[in-house]
């Protein structure tokens, strides 16, 4: 299997790894398939991503999506991270082997899942965003 240097390179050298105290979203999500578990911390200020960590029990392409997932929020608005889609996190990281795409799709269902935290506890509703799945594969199976 081949994985890009970018891949390489966030897998051996992760962004954003932890956890931010009172995040303003917290979203964990799985996949039942693999066991793999990613959680994804956003800190939110006046609609902008301050900040993103991540902390992930997974592959090192679940590490490698996660780290590239959080580097493309940090400084955008929520609009703005919906369009952080596994695809927009393949593209970053060069690609990635076809039985690794399902990866991706945590990092993607993870922010996801920190956003809608977000809008939960602030009551608020943002446009295009589903609510969370508790296996992600439900929602991406196409996408393997
Ligand atoms: Fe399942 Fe990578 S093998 S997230």
């Amino acid at each position: 299997m081949e994985y890009s240097e970018k891949v390489m390179d966030h897998f051996m050298n992760p962004r954003n790894v932890g956890e931010i105290e009172n995040a303003s979203g917290v979203g964990q999500v799985g996949n039942m398939k693999c066991g793999d578990i990613m959680k994804v911390y956003l800190q939110i200020e006046d609609g902008k991503i301050v900040d993103a960590k991540f902390k992930t029990f997974g592959c090192g392409a679940a590490v490698a999506t996660s780290s590239m997932a959080t580097e493309l929020v940090k400084g955008k608005s929520i609009q703005e991270a919906l369009e952080v889609t596994n695809k927009a996190v393949m593209e970053a990281l060069d690609g990635l082997p076809p039985v690794k795409v399902h990866c991706s799709c945590l990092a993607e269902e993870a922010l996801r899942a920190a956003l809608w935290d977000y809008a939960q506890k602030n009551n608020i509703v943002i446009d295009g965003l589903e609510p969370p799945v508790n296996d992600v594969d439900e929602r991406h199976h196409q996408a393997e």
